[in-house]
């Protein structure tokens, strides 16, 4: 589902090192989209976001949380892999991919009520200033109605964050379904305000 301009992209220097982008893949028609930083060695290779080990945690996170994998849509800040996974060195793809793929991405969801946002990366794009330890904890509502929530990465837990990273993840996305399902709710009867 992705545009050939997409899949031609020059527009900041990860081009050159890819070898796929990795447009944002999934239930298109979800109401909770899952937003990382960058795709990882394996996305690269595949050509879909979260298909690699940091992905394989976060399903196992989001059933634990009682979210089935299948049902929502996963994309990343930067649509191309950064050399050995160094986003901050590319400060180009920060400031231009998000504005020209994601956020147009997120925009054409037609149910899109919550989007995660996994990570200090992610989390800046809509938390600007924010620390990661402060963004697990925040949420915000967008112009448009949508509920952004902040959440730690799952890499975090694969780099020995320990059990409370998971918990804090668990909890985050336990509060993105009940908002998208308060949102969705509110949207099927009209109201801008429910009874929860
Ligand atoms: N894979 C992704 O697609 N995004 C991340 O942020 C990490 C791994």
């Amino acid at each position: 589902n992705a545009s050939n301009e997409h899949l031609t992209c020059t527009a900041c220097s990860l081009h050159q090192w890819r070898a796929n982008v990795v447009p944002g893949h999934g239930d298109h028609n979800a109401t909770i989209a899952l937003v990382g930083e960058a795709p990882g060695a394996t996305e690269d290779r595949e050509g879909h976001p979260f298909v690699g080990t940091a992905g394989r945690k976060l399903y196992d996170l989001m059933r634990q949380a009682g979210i089935d994998p299948m049902t929502t849509w996963y994309d990343n800040v930067v649509h191309c892999r950064p050399p050995g996974n160094a986003i901050r060195e590319y400060p180009d793809a920060i400031t231009r991919c998000p504005d020209l793929w994601l956020k147009p991405e997120l925009a054409s969801m037609p149910n899109l009520r919550c989007i995660v946002a996994l990570g200090a990366t992610a989390g800046t794009l809509w938390f600007p200033g924010m620390k990661a330890g402060e963004l697990a904890t925040m949420a915000r509502v967008l112009s448009s109605g949508v509920i952004v929530v902040g959440s730690y990465h799952p890499s975090y837990v694969l780099r020995g964050g320990g059990q409370w990273v998971s918990d804090s993840i668990i909890d985050s996305l336990r509060r993105a379904m009940m908002y998208a399902a308060i949102a969705n709710k509110m949207n099927e009867e009209g109201q801008e305000w429910t009874k929860t």
